[in-house]
């Protein structure tokens, strides 16, 4: 008996993007300047790492020149993003709700497994990657957010796959789902780990002046 394949969904897609930030150089040069201010000026905060600095979660509303122009360019990116994912959409009358925070990983920080649940995108850009080291060290892993198809190790592909690791560089940002969870090895490098970690989601613009299709404030 004859038959074909008559069609295919790929439902409930969990698209991880990776973006590559030009000049990134001079921008990285100048955001550990000024994160290195904030960490002399400011205490920090303990959520999922350990180990390492956390700072408030206001990346979109810092007046600073290189934080400004970090998240400038991530809403771009978001931006950009959401139209290729749902590109029948009208942006138009809608905003982006964003906030994003510093962290500094020192030899020996991690971030423990876990999500970003509320938001839509949830992302992180790279300051400051250490390339001194082997194995896992200061890659970043993300949890199949399915349940193990039965004949892992025998079938390999993206479907059978329970985990992804990413070993980012500086100067790039990765994007994906909030709802997905991720996790950081430990950094085994003497050199920090800076990461700037971000959340966004649209809403609805509210009743404002002309000309801001798009803007953001602290969630
Ligand atoms: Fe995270």
């Amino acid at each position: 008996m004859a038959f074909k394949l008559d069609r295919v969904d790929e439902v409930f897609p969990t698209p991880l993007l990776r973006f590559e930030v030009a000049d990134a150089d001079r921008l990285n040069r100048n955001l550990m300047k000024e994160i290195a201010a904030r960490q002399k000026a400011e205490g920090g905060m303990n959520r999922s790492n350990r180990k390492g600095w956390h700072s408030e979660r206001d990346l979109f509303d810092r007046k600073e020149p290189a934080h400004s122009e970090l998240a400038q360019m991530l809403l771009r990116m978001i931006a950009q993003a959401t139209k290729h994912y749902a590109p029948n959409t009208d942006f138009t009358g809608m905003e982006i709700l964003a906030d994003g925070w510093i962290n500094v990983n020192q030899r020996g920080a991690y971030n423990s497994p876990h999500d970003h649940v509320g938001s839509f995108w949830s992302g992180v850009y790279y300051v400051q990657q250490p390339e001194d080291v082997e194995g896992h060290s200061g890659t970043i892993e993300f949890l199949s957010p399915h349940k193990a198809l039965q004949g892992r190790g025998l079938i390999e592909a993206p479907i059978t796959a329970d985990k992804m690791t990413v070993r980012p560089k500086a100067g790039m940002a990765i994007l994906f789902p909030c709802t997905l969870v991720h996790w950081v090895h430990p950094n085994d490098s003497e050199t920090d780990r800076v990461t700037i970690a971000f959340n966004a989601h649209f809403r609805r613009r509210q009743p404002v002046g002309p000309g801001q299709a798009i803007r953001s404030r602290k969630r």
